[in-house]
């Protein structure tokens, strides 16, 4: 199983991974010992899906060896690339086998089956209330091979098209799992000593689940009700979008003390201008706006967002802008991106494309910036006691490592033991990629 691309696809790997699991299959660490390989792939900009027909290029030539040897290999492709392109992947590579989208992999024990026969395969329905409710529990021991920190899949898809994305055409239109499913996969991954719950979603904020009368739920309402959950500590959402981000679920980080203080809130631009013809529907003062309710209800709040430079008719003045509402917020952490055009989308249609050349220089100077911003942050850190969620051992010998509630990476001293704990930790230095400190010895805290 090799996955690309965002959180949705990591959990859908595991939920693939589990599904096959029953069906006597086992992970391996590399394609050279596997029987089936299965690409989860990503459709978000051209590089993406580009890099998929080059893995399936390497894995078509493995394919030819072990036919050779007289044995069998099968190549799945699923994921985003397989929802967009559907058919036209098993023309372009003929050794796949099987494409199955990310709404229909419960299907993949049959498919599977039907591919042994020597039969290739095309499943993109949209299935996502079969697919939930089809697919197996993983088990305990499935749960605790992943670690301490987990996804869960609450809302799937977009309608908001953007002008740039290719999300509502891959993921679909926006669907939220019921809250009784929510709440009981939850408790699942905690029994089986999960601490800390990512509840993930194109638009996670757009969140409307059911409860058993049949009355939608906004996100907040769910993350309070998780936050009763005894023995989950830490409670995160993403990816959320600026128009979704109420009053309601901003006053819930003053509120609820295991939602941790870190937003991942994409801007994309601090254009106006672009901002209108990217489709976002709300201005960069909007934005701003959000940033101060959010700090008035959580002043320790760290911002994370995305940006995409490059969007076509974006002029220099556009592009001053955005590092105008970049130095307004100061952001922990960001991904920036040059535009890509997506087949499909209104924004490939366009005929002012901004050069590559330019791009490339708006993109480095962004990063330029947003790096000085990252480090800042972290820099400010030190000094500090933070609550670390210990998550796997570190590195080095005697170390484990974690997170800290704005998502950084801390090493620290201390035994395997503590893997699962909450444990303040004083951050003794800022490296490049992680911060160090040393466990507080008192009292374990929330
Ligand atoms: N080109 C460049 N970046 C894109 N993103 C989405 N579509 C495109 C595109 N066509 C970026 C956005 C989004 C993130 C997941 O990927 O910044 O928030
Ligand atoms: Fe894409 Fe916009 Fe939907 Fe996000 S909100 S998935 S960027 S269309």
């Amino acid at each position: 199983m090799k996955s690309f691309g965002c959180q949705m696809n990591v959990y859908d790997a595991a939920r693939m991974t589990d599904l096959l699991a029953g069906e006597g299959y086992g992970e391996t660490a590399s394609e050279e010992d596997a029987d089936l390989v299965i690409l989860n792939t990503c459709h978000i900009r051209e590089r993406a899906a580009e890099k998929i027909y080059s893995e399936l290029g390497k894995l078509a030539v493995l394919k030819r060896e072990r036919a050779e040897a007289g044995r069998d290999f099968k190549i799945v492709v699923a994921g985003c690339v397989a929802q967009a392109e559907g058919e036209l992947v098993l023309r372009r590579q003929k050794a796949v086998d099987v494409v199955v989208g990310p709404q229909s992999y419960q299907h993949l024990p049959r498919l599977l089956r039907r591919a042994a026969e020597g039969a290739r395969l095309t499943d993109t329905d949209f299935a996502v209330e079969e697919k939930f409710r089809d697919l197996p529990k993983p088990t305990r021991a499935q749960i605790a091979a992943r670690g301490v920190s987990a996804f869960v899949t609450v809302q799937e898809g977009c309608d908001k098209f953007c002008s740039f994305c290719v999300v509502p055409y891959t993921r679909g239109a926006e669907v939220s799992r019921d809250v009784a499913q929510v709440v009981t996969e939850t408790k699942r991954l905690v029994d089986a000593g999960v601490r800390e719950i990512t509840l993930i979603g194109q638009n996670v904020n757009a969140y409307r689940g059911e409860d058993s009368l049949g009355d939608p739920w906004p996100l907040e309402r769910l993350l309070e009700h998780l936050s009763d959950i005894d023995g989950l500590e830490r409670l995160r959402y993403t990816t959320s979008h600026p128009v979704d981000m109420t009053q309601g679920l901003i006053d819930a980080h003053g509120a609820l003390p295991k939602l941790m203080p870190f937003v991942h809130l994409p801007v994309q631009s601090g254009s106006d201008r672009v901002l209108k013809a990217m489709n976002r529907r709300h201005s960069a003062q909007d934005y701003l706006d959000i940033v101060a309710r959010l700090r008035a209800a959580r002043p320790d709040v760290a911002l994370s967002s995305d940006f995409i430079v490059g969007f076509p008719g974006e002029t220099d003045a556009d592009f001053e802008e955005t590092l105008a509402l970049i130095r307004a917020v100061g952001f922990a952490s960001t991904f920036s991106f040059k535009y890509s055009p997506r087949p499909g989308t209104p924004g490939a249609e366009r005929e002012d494309q901004i050069a590559d050349e330019i791009m490339r220089e708006r993109l480095a100077i962004l990063q330029g910036l947003v790096e000085t911003q990252r480090q800042a942050f972290n820099t400010a850190t030190v000094g500090r006691v933070v609550n670390i969620l210990f998550e796997k051992r570190g590195r080095h010998d005697g170390q484990i490592a974690g997170k800290s509630p704005y998502m950084q990476p801390v090493h620290v001293f201390g035994p395997p033991e503590l893997v699962g704990r909450v444990l303040p930790a004083k951050i003794t230095a800022a490296g490049s990629n992680s911060l160090s400190g040393e466990i507080v010895q008192g009292q374990e805290q929330g």
